[in-house]
């Protein structure tokens, strides 16, 4: 499609709009501040007087505003829904599951193609080869605006027709990454309360990265399958680091509250018999919640449930 019309020009919807400049299609603009439309008014864009103005103007609609609230205002805009009929909207503002089948039920509605996604790159980082962005919804739909949307990511993940897939994948690695950056902040403590570079301690995470990025998409295989057969990291070394990490931190007085939660969880691990599975058994630890007495079952596929920590 060469022409398309942006809806929102924050810091990503703006260089979305760059980006399909650059690519030299036809791009109109509206955005609730217009002044923000400026700059690339001057580089070629129409702006557009009003969001349904900007929605008759292009068969393909992507949107990326603050949050579903905000793109449901502009939506229920005079002439927004009926200018919406036969065309497709990519809705590229991050949300929840629940939003994104509302979204996908309203579009309907008004006869649109309805794409939901998440874009999981910081806006300097958009129309790279490698830039990361997922999308669900109708495959057709997806197919006839693949090669445009290629314009600000190389790497598409196309998650399939379950609409809420990419929220609910945005929701999944934004648990690993602030997961993770809690792990960084102890990390953080440990190495400058020892009075260490913490700056080389961000180098050194950024060089074991690359390789706990293979070994995670492994331990997601593993726990797809249900096979937890020791295939590349024995739960009991977990269980011995995040007790080593809590006890060495409780020795040298500093806060042990991030270590002392993973310790529990590993712990719970342990006395459930996990000790000798893949470390991606610890699934079954977090899988069900407190029971009625405060105790915790685990669960083990087929075989139910097979201990009950406190
Ligand atoms: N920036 C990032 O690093 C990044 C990375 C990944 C994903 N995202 C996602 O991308 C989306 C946009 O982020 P952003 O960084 O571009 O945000 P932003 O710079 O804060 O821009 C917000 C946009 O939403 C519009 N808006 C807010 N409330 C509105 C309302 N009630 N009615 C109409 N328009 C409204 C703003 O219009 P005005 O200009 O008129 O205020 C502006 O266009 C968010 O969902 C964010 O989670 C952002």
């Amino acid at each position: 499609m060469n022409s398309v019309t942006v809806l929102g020009l924050g810091s990503m919807g703006f260089t979305i709009a760059r980006l399909f400049l650059q690519r030299g299609r036809r791009v109109t603009v509206w955005n609730r501040s217009a002044a923000k439309a400026d700059a690339l008014v001057a580089s070629g864009a129409t702006l557009a007087a009003t969001a349904a103005d900007a929605v008759r103007s292009s068969d393909l609609i992507v949107m990326c505003v603050y949050d579903y609230t905000a793109a449901n205002d502009i939506l229920r805009m005079p002439g927004v829904a009926q200018a919406l009929a036969g065309k497709v909207l990519v809705q590229w503002t991050t949300g929840s599951p629940q939003e994104a089948r509302d979204a996908l039920a309203w579009a309907s509605r008004q006869g649109a193609g309805y794409l939901d996604g998440a874009i999981q790159a910081a806006p300097s980082q958009m129309g790279q080869a490698d830039t990361p962005v997922l999308l669900s919804g109708d495959p057709a739909v997806y197919a006839s605006v693949q090669e445009t949307l290629k314009d600000l990511a190389g790497n598409i993940a196309f998650l399939g027709k379950k609409i809420e897939a990419a929220a609910t994948m945005d929701l999944a690695t934004l648990s690993y990454v602030y997961g993770a950056t809690a792990g960084f902040i102890h990390g953080a403590l440990i190495a400058e309360t020892q009075g260490l570079d913490v700056g080389v301690f961000g180098k050194l995470v950024a060089d074991i990265s690359p390789t706990f990025g293979s070994f995670f998409k492994h331990e997601g295989a593993v726990i797809q399958s249900g096979d937890f057969t020791i295939s590349e990291s024995p739960m009991r070394i977990s269980i011995e680091a995040t007790r080593r990490i809590l006890q060495s931190s409780q020795a040298s007085g500093i806060n042990a509250e991030i270590p002392a939660f993973l310790d529990g969880l590993f712990q719970r691990a342990e006395k459930a018999g996990l000790a000798d599975q893949e470390l991606a058994a610890l699934i079954k630890v977090v899988r069900s919640r407190p029971d009625a007495a405060g105790r915790r079952p685990v669960r083990d596929g087929a075989a139910g449930v097979i201990a009950a920590t406190a």
